[in-house]
């Protein structure tokens, strides 16, 4: 399979040329192409792509943590499944946000009664986050066809994932829609954390363990842990970089 995009430069301008991208990944770019093959970009056009901005800005904003939110209706039926458009909004009050990509039970629920729980996803739970994905009718509950157990949550209605070695459990904060999609956000009400997951008084993510969501059907899990220290300004101008 093979895509063609028109070149544009960085200033906006479209260059005399058509760039390819073959499915193997590599690049050819046709007559006029200037030597400064580094500055080179794919240029992609969101109104140009039409859907196919989804699948793009999946492959591209990475790894994406997973929140698994479990929510109530207000006539009783659990629900829980995954978003990984989710991060923290705010600290201070403390606020995580998610985006529901049209108006699914996890959104309604949230509508309904204003409360939601988010559960971390481990990689020993990755079947089951995966089998709350389908899209079973709003009176299925998730919890009893993927087979997790309901463990009350403190200051909200809606169960917690027992499963899960976090549970961050949320009032509904607000919300702000862009076209079909809709970003919620709750404010922290109480985080339950299992002790397994944490050693001398922190979260470990060795032990946390998250796994992420990638492009397509990719997931990926930590990988190599890196720590590098951030650089005071004095210690700059004293030559440390
Ligand atoms: C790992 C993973 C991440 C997902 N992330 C999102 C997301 O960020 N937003 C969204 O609307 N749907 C997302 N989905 C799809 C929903 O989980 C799916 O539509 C689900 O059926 C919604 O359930 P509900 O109708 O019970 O709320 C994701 C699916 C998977 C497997």
């Amino acid at each position: 399979m093979t895509h063609s995009w028109r070149g544009h430069r960085a200033d906006g301008t479209r260059r005399g040329h058509r760039r390819r991208v073959t499915s193997d990944g590599s690049t050819t770019v046709g007559p006029g192409r200037s030597a400064d093959r580094a500055a080179e970009r794919v240029d992609l056009v969101p109104a140009e792509l039409g859907p196919g901005i989804y699948p793009l800005l999946n492959s591209i904003v990475l790894p994406r943590p997973i929140a698994w939110v479990s929510t109530r209706s207000h006539d009783g039926h659990d629900n829980v499944a995954p978003h990984s458009y989710f991060t923290v909004a705010s600290v201070a009050p403390p606020v995580v946000c998610f985006t529901s990509v049209g108006e699914k039970d996890t959104l309604r629920n949230i509508r309904e009664t204003g409360e939601f729980v988010v559960n971390v996803t481990s990689r020993s739970l990755l079947q089951q986050v995966n089998g709350s994905s389908t899209n079973f009718p709003p009176e299925r509950s998730e919890f009893d066809d993927v087979g997790l157990t309901r463990q009350p949550s403190e200051l909200v209605t809606p169960s917690r994932v027992a499963e899960s070695p976090v549970a961050i459990e949320c009032r509904l904060a607000g919300e702000r829609s862009f076209g079909a999609s809709t970003v919620v956000f709750g404010e922290v009400l109480h985080i339950a954390v299992s002790p397994e997951v944490m050693r001398d008084g922190e979260v470990r993510p060795e032990l946390l363990d998250p796994i992420a969501r990638l492009g397509g059907s990719l997931y990926s899990a930590l990988g190599d842990l890196i720590e590098v220290d951030r650089i005071r300004f004095s210690d700059w101008e004293a030559g440390q970089r």
